[in-house]
C-alpha cells in the first residue's frame, strides 16, 4: 500500500526521501515521486514503476532541505507517472501525498471544477491539492485547517508550499503517520522503516492530529485545534532487523526467523513455574466468566491464525467462538453487547476493515483485545488491550513469523483462560506447556530440511494449479499454505476439507495434478489416507506432511515431508513451516518476486 515519507531539515533531503522510499517497497506500489522545495520553486519528479526509474531521473545536484516523497499503490486511477503523488495545484505551488481514500472526492472535484480549476489525473488525491490552494492565502496550516473541513474518508496527508519553505505540514486521519525527531531534523513517514537510519524517537499522531513540522521543532494540535503533546517512544529494533541480513530475499529470512520469534513470545508470557504473564492485561475470572461470545476478527493470514485461534479457545477455555474477516464483519450487524469480546488480529495493524470492525464493536460495547505486530499501530492503540507478538519487522508482503507468533499468542491466551476458569486438568496444561517449549527447536529441525523442500518446488513450480487437503486443524493450515503459494508463486490453488474433496473439486484432479495432503493429526491420520487413495485412484501426485514416524502414508505419496512429534493440537506451529518453504522455493524457481509480489500489498489501508 501506499508510502510516506518527508523531510524538513539541515541535510540534502533527495538521497533521504529516496533512500525512504526504497524503506517503503515492500509495503506494495506501483509508482513514486517526490515534491521539493528548491527556493524559487516546488521541483516535483514522479515516474512509473520502481523507485530506481524515479531516482534516475532526479538530477545529480539537485538540493533541499525540505520535500515529500511517496510509494503509490493504485486504487483511484491506473498506475502512471500522471496518478502518481505528489500531485498539486495549477501552478504548483502546493503539493500533497496522501495515503487513504478521500470518499467524497467526486463531489469536490466537481464543485472545484465549478471554479475553474482543471484537474489532470484520476486520483482522488488531487482534490486536496487544489482545496488546500483553494483556501490558500499565504498560511498553509490555515489553508490545510480550511480544508480538511470538506473533507471525508481516511487520509495521511503530507503538504508543502513553495512560499513557506521552513514547514511540512501532516495529517492523520484513519491512516498511519508517524513523526520522528532527530537533531536539527524531523521526518513523516507512513512506517518507522524509512526513517530508521535517521532516528529512533518517534511519535504517533491520533485520529484528526496534524502537525506542523519545522526543522527544529514539532507542534501537534488535535481535532479541535488545540495544541497537544504526544508521547514520545522509542523504537526497540534497528535498521539491521529491517535489512536481509544475508539472505536473498525478506521472506526466507523471515521464515527463518521464526524459531526465535517463537522463543520470544514464550520467554515473554511463560513463567519459570509455566504460568502465563498476561503483562498488564487485566483478565479476571470474573471478567472471562462474563463472556457471553468471542468474535475473532481479521484479514488475510492473520484471519487464518483467527481459525486456529478459533479451535484452540473452544478446545482448551470452552468457550464459543466466531471467526469473521474484518471486512465482511463490520457490514453484517453483528450481535454485539458488553458481554462480547472481540480479538482482532493484524500484523500491521493498519489493516482498514479490521480496523473499523474494531470501531463498531467498540461503539457498541465491546471488550476489544488485539494480537498485533506493529507497536503503537492504530489496531493497538485502540484496543483495550493488546498482546504484541514481537515478531520483529515483516518486510515480505506475504506473512511467514506473524503468523506463527500470532497462532502461539491464541495459545497462551486460549490455555491462561481455561486455567483462569479451571476447566483444564492442571497435568493437561503442564503438558501443553513443556510441549510448546519445544516447538522453537522443531522449527529449527524442518528449517534445516529446507533442500528436501527446495527440491520438490524445483521439480514442481512449473504447475497450474495446486491443491491442499488435510483435516480438524489441517483445514486451517490447509487454508494458510495455499495463500502463501498463491500470494507469491502465483499458481491457481485451492485448500478444502479433505472430507469435502469428493463433493465436487475432485473433478478437478486430472492426471499430474498435484495435491498437498497435510494430515498430521493421529485422529484423523486414517481417513486421510483414504482421502490421499482417492487423489491417486485419479493419477494426481500428493506431497504429505505427516508426523515423523507416520510411515504408512508414504506408500501413497509421490512426495513425503516430516515434521518433528507434538501432540496433535499444537501442530499448526509446525506444519505452516514447510508450505512457507515451499511456496517460497516455487516463487524463486518461477522467478517472481517474492517479496513484493504482484498487486498485493503489505499494509492494506483502503476498503
Ligand atoms: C495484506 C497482506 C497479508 C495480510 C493481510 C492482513 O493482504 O498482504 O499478508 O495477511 O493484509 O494484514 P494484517 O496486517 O492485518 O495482518
Amino acid at each position: 500500500m501506499c508510502g510516506i515519507i518527508g523531510y524538513i531539515g539541515e541535510k540534502n533531503a533527495v538521497p533521504v526521501i529516496i533512500d525512504g522510499l526504497k524503506k517503503l517497497e515492500y509495503r506494495g506500489y506501483d509508482s513514486a515521486g517526490i515534491a521539493i522545495n528548491i527556493g524559487n520553486e516546488l521541483k516535483i519528479e514522479k515516474k512509473q514503476g520502481r523507485i530506481i526509474n524515479l531516482e534516475k531521473s532526479l538530477d545529480n545536484d539537485l538540493y533541499a532541505n525540505v520535500g515529500i516523497g511517496h510509494t503509490r499503490w493504485a486504487t483511484h486511477g491506473e498506475p502512471s507517472e500522471i496518478n502518481a503523488h505528489p500531485h498539486y495545484n495549477i501552478d504548483k505551488s502546493i503539493a500533497v501525498i496522501h495515503n487513504g481514500i478521500i470518499e467524497n472526492y467526486t463531489e469536490l472535484k466537481k464543485w472545484l471544477e465549478g471554479e475553474g480549476i482543471k484537474f489532470i489525473s484520476e486520483t482522488d488525491t488531487e482534490v486536496v491539492a487544489h482545496l488546500v490552494s483553494y483556501y490558500y492565502n499565504g498560511d498553509l496550516v490555515k489553508a490545510v485547517t480550511e480544508s480538511l473541513k470538506r473533507l471525508r474518508g481516511a487520509y495521511a496527508l503530507g503538504v508543502v508550499a513553495k512560499d513557506e519553505p521552513d514547514k511540512i505540514v501532516a495529517v492523520r486521519k484513519d491512516s498511519p503517520l508517524v513523526i520522528g525527531l532527530g537533531k536539527e531534523e524531523n521526518f513523516i513517514a507512513s512506517d518507522v522503516p524509512a526513517i530508521l537510519k535517521h532516528t529512533k524517537n518517534v511519535l504517533y499522531l491520533d485520529n484528526d492530529d496534524m502537525a506542523i513540522l519545522t526543522k527544529n521543532e514539532v507542534k501537534i494540535f488535535n481535532g479541535n485545534g488545540d495544541r497537544v503533546e504526544r508521547d514520545i517512544e522509542t523504537i526497540e529494533w534497528d535498521m539491521e532487523a529491517a535489512e536481509k541480513g544475508g539472505y536473498p530475499h525478506f521472506t526466507i529470512k523471515e521464515i527463518n526467523e521464526q524459531p526465535e520469534g517463537i522463543q520470544k513470545v514464550i520467554d515473554r508470557r511463560i513463567n519459570d513455574d509455566g504460568k502465563i504473564v498476561l503483562d498488564g492485561i487485566n483478565l479476571s475470572k470474573d471478567d472471562i466468566e462474563k463472556i457471553s461470545r468471542i468474535y475473532i476478527v481479521a484479514c488475510g493470514t492473520s484471519y487464518h491464525a483467527g481459525l486456529v485461534g478459533k479451535y484452540v479457545i473452544e478446545k482448551f477455555a470452552k468457550l464459543p467462538v466466531q471467526v469473521e474477516i474484518g471486512s465482511e464483519f463490520r457490514y453484517k450487524d453483528p450481535l454485539i453487547d458488553d458481554k462480547t469480546l472481540i480479538i482482532t488480529v493484524s500484523q500491521s495493524g493498519e489493516t482498514l476493515d479490521t480496523l473499523q470492525s474494531l470501531r463498531i464493536a467498540k461503539e457498541q460495547g465491546a471488550r476489544i483485545m488485539s494480537i498485533v505486530n506493529v507497536v503503537g499501530s492504530s489496531i493497538a492503540r485502540e484496543s483495550d488491550d493488546v498482546f504484541y507478538t514481537w515478531a520483529g519487522p515483516e518486510i515480505g508482503v506475504a506473512s511467514t513469523k506473524a503468523f506463527t507468533t500470532q497462532m502461539l499468542t491464541f495459545y497462551l491466551i486460549a490455555l491462561f483462560m481455561a486455567d483462569k476458569l479451571e476447566v483444564i486438568e492442571k497435568e493437561k496444561y503442564d503438558s501443553i506447556i513443556k510441549e510448546i517449549k519445544k516447538i522453537p527447536n522443531d522449527i529449527q529441525t524442518i528449517l534445516d530440511n529446507y533442500k528436501d523442500i527446495q527440491k520438490i518446488a524445483d521439480e514442481q513450480f512449473n504447475n497450474e494449479k495446486i491443491f491442499f487437503i488435510g483435516r480438524g486443524l489441517d483445514v486451517e493450515i490447509s487454508y494458510e499454505a495455499s495463500l502463501k503459494l498463491k500470494e507469491i508463486s502465483y499458481i491457481n490453488s485451492q485448500a478444502i476439507a479433505a472430507g469435502e474433496l469428493k463433493h465436487g473439486t475432485i473433478a478437478l484432479i486430472e492426471e499430474g495434478t498435484l495435491v498437498v495432503a497435510i494430515a498430521t493429526q493421529d485422529k484423523l491420520y486414517e481417513k486421510m489416507l483414504s482421502n490421499i487413495k482417492e487423489v491417486k485412484a485419479r493419477k494426481g501426485s500428493i506431497l504429505s506432511i505427516a508426523k515423523e514416524g507416520n510411515n504408512e502414508i508414504n506408500d501413497i505419496s509421490d512426495y513425503r515431508l516430516s515434521i518433528p512429534n507434538t501432540i496433535d493440537i499444537l501442530t499448526p506451529l509446525l506444519s505452516i513451516v514447510p508450505m512457507q518453504l515451499f511456496a517460497y522455493y516455487v516463487s524463486v524457481a518461477r522467478g517472481n518476486d517474492v517479496d513484493m509480489p504482484r498487486n498485493l500489498a503489505k499494509s492494506v489501508t483502503v476498503e
